[in-house]
């Protein structure tokens, strides 16, 4: 099933000359990854706002799971439909690892206990140790700091995963680590991988590349 699907969408910045994004039609699909490229300013970070329901679209429209995202409760969407990783992380640094993978779902009422099993879960589940679970982030190195991001993020309900440069910062083995989680996160569970991403690495994994160019989209691979 289509998770997300573009219909002719347009995104243009008030006052800009030209749109950001230019008619768009795609249909993103469950239990794929895909990569974004393209040159800086084609048009990436404002399609994947789009995407998030940051912004609606100034022409056509983005639909989740068949309903325009225009009638929906965005609060509600980003917070049970979609989650986010970036670049750098967004882990809070006064909170245990264990706590930053607790907290989204404990502002979802689940109680503290069943988050803080949960969260075991999830961590162990990205290659997190218990030992490493009781530090602050600052004591994790740059791939364990994405590794509990990902937990984190999957924490909540959402099976759509947008990523903004998800391994910018991360050496060729934490990214390949990373690259291996998310693949295997679409196939086996599911999940909608959308990655923009300057990374060739991330771009060969994925199942799907697309690039970017003055405001269009196409497929590469
Ligand atoms: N807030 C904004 N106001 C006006 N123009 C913007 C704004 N943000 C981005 N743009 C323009 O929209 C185009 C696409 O930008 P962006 O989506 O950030 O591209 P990318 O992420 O691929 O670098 C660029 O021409 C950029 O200058
Ligand atoms: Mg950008």
């Amino acid at each position: 099933m289509s998770a997300l699907t573009l219909e002719n969408v347009t995104y243009t910045y008030k006052n800009a000359p030209k749109s950001a994004v230019s008619e768009i039609s795609y249909q993103f699909e469950e239990g794929k990854v895909y990569a974004v490229v393209g040159p800086s300013g084609s048009g990436k970070s404002t399609l994947l706002s789009l995407l998030a329901g940051l912004d609606l679209p100034t022409e056509g429209e983005v639909a989740f799971e068949g309903e325009s995202l225009a009638g929906l409760d965005l609060d509600r969407y980003r917070r049970e439909s979609i989650s986010m990783i970036f670049q750098a992380f967004h882990l809070f640094p006064l909170l245990t690892v264990k706590e930053n993978v607790c907290f989204p779902m404990e502002l979802c009422g689940v109680m503290p206990r069943d988050a803080r099993t949960r969260a075991e879960v999830l961590l162990e589940g990205v290659g997190i140790t218990k030992e490493q679970m009781g530090r602050f982030p600052s004591k994790l190195s740059g791939g364990e700091r994405q590794r509990v991001a990902i937990a984190r993020s999957l924490a909540s309900k959402a099976r759509i995963i947008l990523g903004d440069e998800p391994t910018g910062n991360l050496d060729s083995a934490n990214t390949q680590n990373i690259i291996d989680i998310l693949v295997s996160l679409a196939h086996e569970k599911g999940y909608c991988v959308i990655i923009v991403t300057h990374d060739m690495e991330v771009a060969e994994a994925a199942d799907v590349a697309l690039k970017m160019r003055d405001g269009k989209m196409k497929e590469i691979s």
